[in-house]
């Protein structure tokens, strides 16, 4: 497609008095615009219509006739019913014709309507789209006017970067939540996973996450949330950081192909943001009601439920989607991407769960139990991982990690034990030592979303360490300067 420039004699802003200067430069300005309006429009629309005409009609989908041999599943049709057009996804094709499911949730067609193809859903994402809200198909929702349409139409399922490619994934970020940076440290690139079941504080961690320093854009998008907590994430919850945020919204009211779409459509505008060298955050809140949209479509397809109730593609859907984000290509920037897996019934190991877990670069668990003691954010350290700490941290910082993880294991493993009053200090210095220290770190790993970030984990965990010790009886005395080399003595 042909790049527009304006004409440099314009922008020098020419001679009031000579109207020929003037007239000259607008009208070159205005044929310009209007070969390329010309040349947009031929390459969005072929000459040609393809069309075909409704013969079954569902409350959720119908079937048209004319069209199986001219389009391909994933790729739209516009029903021209009374007074509006609505568009659909083709979800099933065979000889006899198309299944289409309609992106607004209601089908205004009879029999006999017709259906015209247009193609896959495209989106032309542009930089001045940061601070704004859109709805998966890329309207504004915010009521702040038209968006500035981007220079490049992409459609919303693309392939990921080829694997030998990609850059490396090894720059660390500070999250300013000390217990991210201390025990799942990530990189730019990673793609992490927050795993809980329903109101354990999934949606709370990634506001917090968006607030951390060093990404140029956040792309969110919000999949099946209720209604209000839209607003409260964009306004309460973002923050200042609004206006560096571009949110995609598919509530949980709006069709299933609106979810299934909203996920995509957020990727493929991190996507185009990556490509121009920009570090994107991309949030999405959550991955399992992308599974869920995606499962209601194809079982409405006729796939068979496999997995508890779940139809195969599901789960060939969710890694392409998951892969789609990470570093780009040498000289683009990266997508990290963070994503809620809400876990149906606190059960850790359903399948989508389990998917998404494979796919991921880490995981982050949140407990109710830990939540249910007011200890927030609820993250089970020994239950979380982050596959690139190496990367991250020194090697030093991961030996205190490990020490801290070993010190909690012990602590949690014999809770029951110590509460019967089984256990007598001074049988076993290294829990001992559990027991005098894992308070401490719980306490330091508080942090309420208005709590300040924190600009070094590992120094607030040192200070908390070796503030006010108490002599220890006996060989196993603890030094106050560094709570590594006192941690080290065990
Ligand atoms: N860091 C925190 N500090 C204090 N309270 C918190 C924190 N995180 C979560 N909470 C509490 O937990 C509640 C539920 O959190 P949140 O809405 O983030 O859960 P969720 O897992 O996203 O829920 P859902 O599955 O319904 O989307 C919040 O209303 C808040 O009271
Ligand atoms: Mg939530």
């Amino acid at each position: 497609m042909r790049r527009y420039e304006q004409p440099t004699s314009m922008t020098k802003s020419p001679a009031r008095d000579d109207d020929s200067a003037r007239s000259a430069p607008t009208l070159s300005y205005a044929l310009d615009a209007l070969e390329r309006s010309i040349a947009d429009a031929l390459a969005a629309r072929s000459l040609v219509k393809i069309g075909g005409a409704v013969t079954e009609i569902s409350s959720s989908s119908c079937r048209l006739s004319g069209l199986s041999h001219f389009v391909r599943l994933g790729e739209c049709v516009e029903l021209a019913g009374v007074g509006k057009t609505s568009l659909c996804e083709v979800v099933r094709i065979d000889a006899q014709g198309v299944t289409v499911k309609p992106f607004d949730g209601t089908l205004d067609a009879g029999l006999g309507t017709m259906a015209w193809a247009c193609g896959g859903v495209t989106l032309s994402p542009d930089r001045s789209w940061k601070g704004r809200t859109l709805n998966a198909l890329g309207k504004p929702i915010d009521g702040l006017g038209p968006l500035r349409q981007g220079e490049r139409a992409i459609p919303t399922d693309r392939e990921p970067p080829a694997p030998m490619r990609r850059q490396r994934v090894r720059k660390p970020i500070k999250t300013g939540i000390r217990v991210v940076d201390l025990f799942t440290p990530l990189c730019a690139g990673q793609r992490i996973g927050i795993f809980a079941g329903s109101g354990v504080g999934k949606s709370t961690l990634l506001s917090m996450l968006a607030r951390a320093a060093g990404f140029d854009t956040t792309v969110l998008a919000l999949v099946g949330e209720r209604g209000r907590e839209v607003r409260e994430f964009l306004e309460d919850a973002l923050g200042r950081e609004k206006a560096r945020t571009i949110a995609v919204v598919a509530t949980g009211d709006e069709s299933p192909m609106m979810r299934r779409l909203a996920p995509k459509a957020a990727m493929c505008i991190a996507e185009h943001l990556r490509d121009h060298g920009e570090n994107v955050l991309l949030i999405v809140d959550s991955v399992t009601r992308y599974a869920h949209a995606a499962r209601d479509v194809a079982l409405s397809a006729g796939e068979p439920p496999v997995a508890r109730g779940y139809p195969p593609s599901v789960f060939s859907d969710l890694p392409r989607l998951l892969e789609r984000a990470g570093a780009g290509e040498e000289g683009a920037g990266s997508i990290t991407g963070v994503f809620a897996v809400l876990v149906d019934g606190d059960d850790h190991n359903d399948p989508v769960a389990d998917s998404i877990r494979g796919t991921l670069d880490g995981h982050i668990v949140l407990d109710r139990a830990i939540a249910e003691q007011g200890r927030y954010p609820p993250v089970n350290v020994l239950s979380s991982v982050s596959r690139l700490t190496r990367a991250v941290l020194t090697a030093e910082q991961q030996k205190l990690m490990l020490k801290l993880r070993e010190m909690i294991a012990q602590f949690e493993d014999t809770r029951d034990l110590r509460l019967m009053g089984g256990y007598h200090s001074g049988a076993d210095p290294g829990l001992d030592k559990a027991i005098q220290f894992v308070p401490r770190i719980y306490e330091t790993l508080r942090q309420a979303p208005e709590d300040p970030l924190s600009g070094d984990a590992f120094q607030d965990i040192a200070r908390a360490l070796s503030a006010d010790l108490p002599e220890p009886a006996g060989a196993n005395r603890l030094t106050r300067a560094s709570p590594g080399t006192a941690l080290r003595q065990t």
